[in-house]
This record gives structure tokens, sequence and C-alpha cells, in this order.
């Protein structure tokens, strides 16, 4: 009698769990169709970034602004630069990034988004990968995200690497000699 209730608690634990998932992947579909119309843009079906809480760790990145500017390279978003502790050195000499360094740009609609840290733009996300990776473009990963709207720490993948999607940017932050580097936030908002 017990191993048959036990049998049933575990079909029912099963059952649940499947229907739960169901009702999420419906819930990010429904998101992903909003992002894409709010944004114009065709997402990575069913990729989710988290680097949406890590950036925001204060031990693991520094925010390099002082205050957010508008990038005009960036699509006019209003933004903010994380910069991830191990690289601090080399970003703010604009050296050679060391692998596993990783570079957060979080865009913003309007400047006072920002100040409350409220992510309502894309992340734009540049990341050192091991030698050999993408040699003609510096073994740079970049990414392309767009916030979730229900979940404020995840984002929607648009272009990873070395997808098509993001051969725009490797071109900008290119030399054009196999050296992909980092600009730097303007001067007279650096951090110290
Ligand atoms: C038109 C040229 C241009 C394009 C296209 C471009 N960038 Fe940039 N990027 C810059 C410049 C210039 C800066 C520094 C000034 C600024 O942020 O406005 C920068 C800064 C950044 C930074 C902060 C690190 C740094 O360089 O100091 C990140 C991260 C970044 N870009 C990622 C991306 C990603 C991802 C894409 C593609 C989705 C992209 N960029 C497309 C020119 C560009």
């Amino acid at each position: 009698m017990k191993a048959v209730s036990q049998a049933a608690l575990i079909i029912l634990i099963f059952i649940g769990l499947t229907g739960c998932d169901e009702k999420k992947s419906a819930a990010v579909q429904s998101e992903v169709q909003e992002t894409e119309k709010q944004f114009g843009v065709k997402l990575s079906e069913g990729k989710l970034l988290t680097t949406g809480t890590d950036f925001r760790n204060n031990a693991i990145y520094k925010k390099t602004n002082t205050a957010a500017w508008q990038s005009a390279a960036h699509g006019k978003w209003f933004v903010d630069v994380f910069v991830s502790r191990g690289i601090l050195a080399e970003y703010d000499a604009l050296k050679p990034i060391p692998e596993g360094g990783a570079v957060i740009k979080q865009g913003y609609k309007i400047a006072s988004d920002a100040a409350s840290g409220v992510a309502t733009g894309p992340l734009f996300v540049m990341k050192k990968m091991p030698k050999g990776y993408d040699p003609a473009f510096g073994d740079w990963s970049f990414a392309l995200g767009f916030p979730s709207a229900s979940q404020p720490a995840k984002y929607f993948l648009f272009g990873e690497g070395k997808d098509d999607k993001v051969t725009y940017c490797k071109n900008c932050h290119s030399d054009g000699g196999g050296t992909v580097g980092t600009f730097g936030a303007p001067k007279e908002l650096r951090a110290k």
C-alpha cells in the first residue's frame, strides 16, 4: 500500500512539473514575440542570457562611468558600461583585454532609467574568448540582448559569438588587422 501511494505521489509530481514547464515556455514565447515586436528584430529562439544578474554585482563587475551617456554608435541609447574586475587595468589603459574578460553595456530609453537601474534598452556584450576562437576579430564574442519584461534579470539573446547578426559589431570594434578592441567611456565620465 505504501509503495502504491509513493508511486502515485511520484506520478503526481511528474505531471505537476511538466505542466509547469509548459506554462513557463508559453510565457517565454509570448515575451519573445512582444520583444520582437517592440524592437523590430527576430530573436534566437528560446535563448536566455543570464548575465543580467552578474553585471549588477559590484563584487564581480565595476561600473566604469559616473553618469549614463547617449551612445551615437549604439542606436542613441543611453548607456552604462560594466567591466569584469579582472580586466580593469587593461580596460582603463585601452590595452588588449585578457581571456575571460567581459564588458557589458546596458542601454536605457531615457537617462533617468539609468539612475534607477531599470533595463529599458538592449544589453551589448563583449567577451574575450580563448585564443583561436575567432582570430580575425581578436577572439571576441559579441552578443546583443533584449530585456525580458516579466523577469528583469533575464535577457533574450539576438546574435551571439560569431553569429552573422553581430558582424556589424565586430566591424566597428575592429581596426581591420585582426585586432578588435574596446574604446572606453567618454573621458569626462570615467569613474576613478
Ligand atoms: C558605429 C560603430 C559601432 C558599432 C556598430 C558598435 N559599436 Fe560598440 N562601441 C563603439 C564605440 C565608439 C564605443 C565607445 C563609445 C560609446 O560607447 O559610445 C563602443 C563601446 C562598446 C562597448 C563598451 C566597451 C568599450 O568599447 O569601451 C561594448 C560592450 C560594445 N560597444 C558592444 C557592442 C556590440 C555588442 C555591438 C553590436 C551589437 C556594437 N558594440 C556595435 C562603436 C560601435
